[in-house]
């Protein structure tokens, strides 16, 4: 085929690239760096298209510092090293992580200099100290031609492919640029990318990271650059390593980062520059202050001699500069080993998962406890009793565990399951537990039986809506329950005010109030008495319900699930939760205890009800002029009635309205009284002194 000359590309879709590149350039910049977005993503995303299909369309038009260039090459067989023009050094980290730190590096630093008392601070520059991984990115005449790792210091492995793929990192400087400059600084995860990365992996039923820090290391070492893209990295500059051609270089690190920002490179707006140690206590302390509000996770701050002549000066020494420093604060994240689990109970019943832990310093204190939060979560993380496991502590969040190291797990180590572990049964109190579906949370349905619950029970008992017991508040409740006074809830109407007042705070005729109106409580209504019991789900408006549907308390008590469902608002999950509270010998107990106490409610209260209908069986058939099907299944129920789908020899009553079907045809074969919505009515007004006792 003879060779065709290709086409170059009008001058006019040339000038086009050129700015779409720009212009995205610099909406990057605003959404990456600045967090400021300019335009909306559908109008970014417009432009993004052009660029590509202008590329499409002219192939000699590409470049390397194009931004659809960002994930470009194919996946390496190995890293290729790169040496490094100037060598990545660490530094020293000061021991001492109280804020004296500060101050023992700047006197050492005075002593060296031979400054006495009297000569003028030092001027410094405090950063954070990102805890991510090292990189060194070299941009050549404003445009990003290689990154490395930090690898040994000397030699590390170029991996341009992957840095290319973050998004707040500039394939193209701005401004006016160095003809070489190698910027080094640090890629990390942000907290919020880590958690919904791990979220959407989650979703997908793929593997999560362990934590930002390995996110971002993992990442930009993946050989594939499609998957270092999919990762959501950021990056922060806080040095440099070789310069060339920079006239007008600035003279401070602070000034450095400032040109580095004006360049259009993330620099992390915490840094401070001032003389003396003063200043580096205060970032110390500001910083500390401000870290798990940070978005990346950092490991401390860093404080550097500010003038770069007073840093040639001071120089190295092991191979660490003597004009800098890092100060750490405590680790947030440490690896110990589990030595078991343990099932706590919440105030409400809830169980949570706890990993008995190999005592370890971690976030600043010895850490033996940490939580697993629920048993979905100790599965997914898959946390077996006997691994080594790494354990977070960030500020005053409760220590928890993050990840497992799997390669450390001891041999037969089973898989957790918290019913197996628990025989079935709360670990306090023995009662059954239970796990609702589409619930995360085992929990313990022993209610006010369970003594983990037992604050939280007496106090939902005493509220106004329930037993409306004036005066049995928080406080109270938690100084009845500490002092040993009331164990179970019937305690209550056990109290004397002499008992009371011997309580701290308490006076003479605050107890005496206080019993009288425990004492007012006994009378009350079924309502209230069921609403009261705390079972789970079952609110007021549900009490009330079962109040009227059973009228009183032994047809609740007998109803099976079926029944409870037929109940009006109470579906598979209340029904069940209602007939577990009441299946338990040990809640039928307190009942029968608290009723021993006295407590009573009359049934002429407008809540019915007598059940003069006990074992009669209905049928409905066809409209009834006001009554709903469901609104007469209700009221024959209430007057213990049972609504029946078919008509037989045991069939009681037929309730037949218009247009009726074949049932009341076969209550008419078989002899059946047939009844309208008028004689229904009648019916189940309950005859005179019908009404059922309390207990
Ligand atoms: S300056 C010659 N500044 O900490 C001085 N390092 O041991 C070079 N790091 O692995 C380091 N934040 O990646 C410097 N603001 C900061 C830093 C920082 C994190 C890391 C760095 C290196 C380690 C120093």
């Amino acid at each position: 085929m003879p060779d065709s000359p290709i086409p170059s590309a009008p001058a006019d879709a040339a000038e086009r690239v050129g700015w779409l590149r720009a212009e995205i350039a610099r909406l990057d910049h605003a959404y990456y760096v600045l967090d400021a977005p300019l335009v909306p993503d559908a109008d970014y995303d417009a432009l993004y298209r052009e660029l590509q299909a202008l590329e499409q369309r002219w192939p000699q038009l590409r470049s390397a510092d194009s931004p659809t260039q960002r994930v470009g090459g194919m996946a390496l067989p190995e890293f290729t090293p790169v040496r490094h023009r100037v060598p990545m050094l660490s530094i020293r980290t000061e021991t001492d992580t109280t804020p004296q730190g500060a101050v023992g590096f700047d006197q050492r630093l005075r002593n060296r200099l031979g400054l006495d008392d009297a000569a003028p601070p030092i001027a410094y520059q405090a950063e954070l100290k990102f805890d991510g991984l090292a990189i060194s990115v070299r941009y050549e005449h404003g445009v990003l031609v290689q990154a490395a790792t930090r690898g040994d210091g000397e030699t590390g492995e170029d991996v341009t492919q992957n840095v290319r793929t973050i998004r707040n990192l500039p394939l193209r400087l701005q401004g006016t640029v160095p003809g070489v400059l190698e910027v080094r600084g640090e890629v990390v995860m942000k907290r919020a990318d880590f958690l919904r990365y791990n979220q959407a992996q989650r979703e997908r039923g793929l593997a999560t990271l362990v934590n930002p820090r390995n996110g971002a290391a993992g990442s930009i070492r993946q050989l594939d650059p499609r998957i270092a893209a999919q990762r959501p990295l950021s990056f922060y500059a806080y040095g440099w390593g070789d310069i060339a051609d920079w006239p007008g270089q600035p003279d401070t690190q602070h000034g450095m980062l400032d040109a580095f920002a004006r360049m259009g490179l993330p620099v992390a707006a915490q840094r401070v520059h001032g003389a003396g140690a003063g200043v580096l206590v205060d970032f110390h302390a500001r910083v500390l202050a401000e870290r798990d509000s940070l978005p990346f996770d950092i490991d401390g701050v860093v404080y550097k001699v500010d003038s770069l002549a007073l840093q040639a000066e001071l120089g190295f020494r092991n191979r660490e500069p003597v004009w800098a420093v890092a100060h750490k604060y405590p680790a947030q994240e440490r690896s110990t080993r589990l030595l078991g689990i343990e099932v706590q109970v919440g105030r409400t019943g809830k169980l949570t998962p706890v990993a008995r832990l190999e005592p370890v310093f971690v976030g600043g204190v010895t850490v033996t406890n940490a939580t697993l939060h629920n048993e979905d979560e100790v599965r997914r993380k898959d946390v077996r009793v006997g691994d080594t496991v790494i354990v977070r502590r960030a500020g005053d969040v409760i220590p928890e565990v993050v990840a497992v190291v799997p390669d450390r797990r001891p041999l037969g180590a089973p898989v957790f399951d918290l019913h197996a572990l628990l025989h079935g049964a709360c670990p306090v109190c023995g009662s059954q537990i239970e796990r609702e579906p589409g619930e995360v949370d085992w929990r313990c349905s022993g209610g006010l039986y369970c003594s983990a619950q037992r604050k939280q029970a007496l106090l939902h008992f005493a509220s106004r809506l329930a037993m409306d017991i004036e005066g049995l508040g928080e406080k109270l409740v938690d100084q009845l329950v500490d002092a040993g006074l009331v164990r179970a809830l019937p305690d209550i109407y056990a109290l004397r005010a002499e008992q009371l007042a011997e309580l701290p705070r308490m006076a003479a005729r605050s107890a005496d109030n206080l019993v009288r109106s425990i004492g007012g409580s006994l009378h009350t209504t079924l309502a209230r008495f069921i609403y009261a019991l705390g079972i789970r789900h079952v609110g007021e408006a549900t009490a009330k319900e079962l109040a009227r549907h059973f009228g009183g308390l032994q047809a609740l008590l007998d109803a099976d699930v079926e029944r409870l469902e037929q109940v009006p608002d109470i579906g598979p999950v209340v029904a069940q939760s209602i007939h577990t509270f009441f299946a338990q010998e040990h809640n039928r107990e307190v009942l029968r205890q608290l009723l021993g106490a006295g407590i009573h409610w009359d049934e002429t209260a407008g809540e019915v009800v007598s059940r003069h209908l006990d074992g009669r069986t209905f049928v409905l058939t066809g409209t009834l002029p006001t009554l709903a099907r469901e609104q007469a299944r209700q009221r024959i129920e209430a007057a213990g009635g049972k609504v029946s789908g078919s008509v037989s020899r045991k069939t009681h009553y037929v309730v037949a309205g218009a247009e009726p079907g074949s049932k009341l045809e076969r209550a008419r074969e078989l002899g059946v009284e047939v009844l309208d919505e008028d004689a229904l009515l009648r019916l189940l007004q309950p005859p005179a002194g019908a009404a059922e006792g309390a207990s």
